[in-house]
C-alpha cells in the first residue's frame, strides 16, 4: 500500500512516495491500521483519497477479486474514516488511474470515449465519456473463451505462467480486439508497471484500431487519482 500527498491542481506529488507492504491475509482490519500508518506518517489530517482493486458503491465494497472476501459490503470509507481520524472516500482503483491519465496524462483533452486498462495482479479498466467516469466497470472479468481475460492478459499471468513478451502481446491483442469491437474508444491508455516495458509488446498489438498509448503517469496515476476523487466535480462512485 503507498501513499502521498498529492497537489490536486497539477497532479504532482508534494511528498515523497510512502509504501508499507500489504498485511496477509489482506482482511479489512489489517488494511485499515496500515492506511492509519501511513496518514501518521505524512502527519496527515486532510481528506483522503483511496484507490481499492473491487468495485466500490458509495464507499460500499462490493468485490474484491484479489483480496480478501472479508471486504464483501464492508463500508470501506467508514472503516478506513474511523481508523485514519481522516475523512477517507474510496474510489476503485482503475477509475481512479483513469482520472489521473484523462486529466493529466495521456488522455488530456481527448473526447469521446476513452478506456484505460491497468495490468496488473488484475485487469482494471475505466470509461471516459468527454472526460466524465462510468465507475466501476470490470473489463478485467469478461470471458475470452471460457476464461477471465485477467487470468490471461494481466501482467501477474504473464509472470505465472511464463510467457513470452509475444506470447503475452497476443493475448493482450485478443483482449483489446474485444475491447475495440464492443465499445469503438477513441484512445486505449494502457497502466500498470509493465506499461512501462510497452516497446516490448507494441509490435504483438497490431490490429487493434483504436490508438493504444501507455499511461504517462505510470505507478503514480493510481495515488494522484485517488486524491482527485476528492474534489467535488469529480463522481462520488
Ligand atoms: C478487480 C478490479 C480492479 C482490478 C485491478 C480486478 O480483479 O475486479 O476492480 O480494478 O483487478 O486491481
Amino acid at each position: 500500500m503507498k501513499a502521498a500527498v498529492v497537489d490536486t491542481t497539477t497532479g504532482d506529488f508534494v511528498t515523497q512516495k510512502h509504501r508499507i507492504d500489504t498485511p496477509r491475509p489482506a482482511t479489512p482490519d489489517a488494511l485499515a491500521d496500515v492506511a492509519r500508518q501511513l496518514t501518521e506518517h505524512f502527519e496527515w489530517e486532510g481528506q483522503v483519497g483511496v484507490g481499492f482493486p473491487g468495485v466500490i458503491q458509495r464507499g460500499i465494497v462490493r468485490t474484491a477479486a484479489n483480496l480478501d472476501d472479508s471486504w464483501i459490503d464492508v463500508d470501506g470509507d467508514a472503516l478506513f474514516t474511523e481508523a485514519s481520524q481522516c475523512d477517507v472516500h474510496m474510489i476503485n482503483d482503475a477509475d481512479a488511474a483513469g482520472l489521473a491519465e484523462v486529466r493529466f496524462g495521456v488522455g488530456e483533452g481527448v473526447s469521446g470515449v476513452v478506456i484505460m486498462l491497468t495490468l496488473g495482479t488484475g485487469i482494471g479498466s475505466a470509461v471516459f465519456f468527454d472526460g466524465e467516469l462510468v465507475p466501476n466497470t470490470e473489463f478485467g472479468h469478461l470471458l475470452m473463451d471460457g476464461v477471465i481475460a485477467e487470468d490471461r492478459a494481466s501482467s501477474r499471468a504473464k509472470e505465472d505462467q511464463g510467457l513470452s513478451w509475444e506470447e503475452w502481446g497476443i493475448a493482450l491483442r485478443d483482449f483489446l480486439l474485444e475491447m475495440d469491437k464492443l465499445f469503438w474508444p477513441e484512445l486505449f491508455m494502457l497502466g500498470g508497471g509493465i506499461s512501462k516495458q510497452f516497446e516490448h509488446f507494441a509490435p504483438f498489438l497490431e490490429g487493434v484500431r483504436a490508438p493504444i498509448k501507455p499511461a504517462e503517469r505510470f505507478n503514480r496515476a493510481g495515488i494522484v487519482g485517488a486524491a482527485l476523487c476528492r474534489q467535488p466535480i469529480s463522481p462520488r462512485d
